[in-house]
């Protein structure tokens, strides 16, 4: 796989911004993994067709989804190697880089909603964490909201005792690995685009996923229950070849700029509406049985998942942890 994408960088490098003509757009390939019908694939859409529109036409935006191009983790270094220039990965997925950070994330309970979210990402803690991703030859450009998880499997999960003895699918954070393993079930780091099909042979039993990406890959068709903890949250950053977006002519640059505030705002107005209908759609098809669980049994989950908190300090900073912990302390949404 590097030397496909030694390969395609190389013929990237060709394709790098030069002046653009009318003949010769700047392109920008768009890579991701999950289906254009979610929050990231139709943000993604959005801004295709405003950077399209402001840079008139100097800019042509080519969006590849549902993992066409690249998986979640070869998808990050074909940027790093400019194969392609634009990515939106799930915070989860920058840990194994060396930015463990953005796995503060997926600690569980800490973001009770969207509200919460927004003071972090908007505020100088998801400034300061954009910044590091400067060394790793790439520019975060913003945070786009997917929404809350929801625990599957073929068994009814309900209190801590329920997932002793199973194997979950996990994003590759070391956090969502410890949520597992102090829950007694056995994680497994598995790309997005392989978890419908582990799911249906048996290869894990269960995984966590927001009712968006459930849907559209139709996990809910392969897992007998479906429990709504919303006990995790998915975003993503919107990263950019670092290299390509410097060199851009700065009036450019600029209209890109412009694009992806737009596009960032659509994205973060239309990601709870497109949770709630997918959740909608998962329990019309009657293929999943859905659970409510009590305020008992989720008050016995958050005592479960509780020492990740001090397990996970040192990895994700016991001081990032506090200063979260500060800035959403009462918000409501
Ligand atoms: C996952 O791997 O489960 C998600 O991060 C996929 C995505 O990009 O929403």
């Amino acid at each position: 796989m590097r030397k496909i994408l030694l390969a395609a960088a190389s013929i990237a490098a060709f394709a790098l911004v030069g002046p653009a003509t009318a003949q010769s757009p700047i392109v920008i390939k768009f890579s991701h993994v999950v289906a254009t019908n979610t929050p990231k694939g139709l943000a993604a859409e959005k801004f295709k067709e405003l950077a399209e529109k402001y840079t008139d036409g100097k800019v042509k935006v080519e969006v590849y989804p549902n993992s066409q191009l690249y998986k979640d983790k070869e998808e990050l270094e074909a940027l790093q190697l400019g194969a392609v220039q634009m990515l939106a990965p799930s915070n989860s997925k920058f840990g194994p880089m060396g930015v463990k950070d953005f796995e503060v994330f997926d600690l569980p309970f800490l973001l009770p909603n969207l509200a919460s979210l927004r003071k972090v990402t908007e505020g100088p803690i998801g400034q300061t964490m954009l910044k590091k991703l400067d060394s790793k030859g790439m520019i975060g450009l913003a945070y786009w909201d997917n929404g809350f998880k929801q625990m599957s499997a073929n068994k009814a999960l309900r209190m801590p005792e329920d997932y002793k003895g199973l194997k979950f699918r996990i994003q590759s954070s070391k956090v969502l690995e410890a949520q597992f393993r102090l829950l007694g079930a056995t994680p497994q780091v598995m790309a997005f685009s392989e978890v419908y099909q582990a799911l249906q042979t048996g290869v894990v039993d269960g995984q966590e996923n927001t009712p968006s990406n459930m849907y559209t890959q139709k996990f809910h068709e392969v897992q007998k229950y479906t429990t709504l903890t919303n006990h995790g949250y998915i975003g993503y950053v919107v990263v950019v070849n670092k290299k390509f977006w410097d060199d851009l002519p700065a009036d450019v640059r600029g209209q890109l700029e412009k694009a992806m505030k737009e596009a960032t705002v659509y994205s973060n107005e239309i990601s709870e509406a497109e949770n709630v209908e997918a959740l909608d759609e998962i329990k019309k098809s009657g293929k999943t049985q859905i659970i409510n669980p009590t305020g008992a049994e989720m008050a016995a989950m958050q005592k479960a998942m509780d020492p990740l908190y001090q397990d996970m300090a040192s990895r994700v900073g016991k001081q990032l942890i506090e200063d979260v912990r500060k800035t959403t302390q009462g918000v409501t949404n």
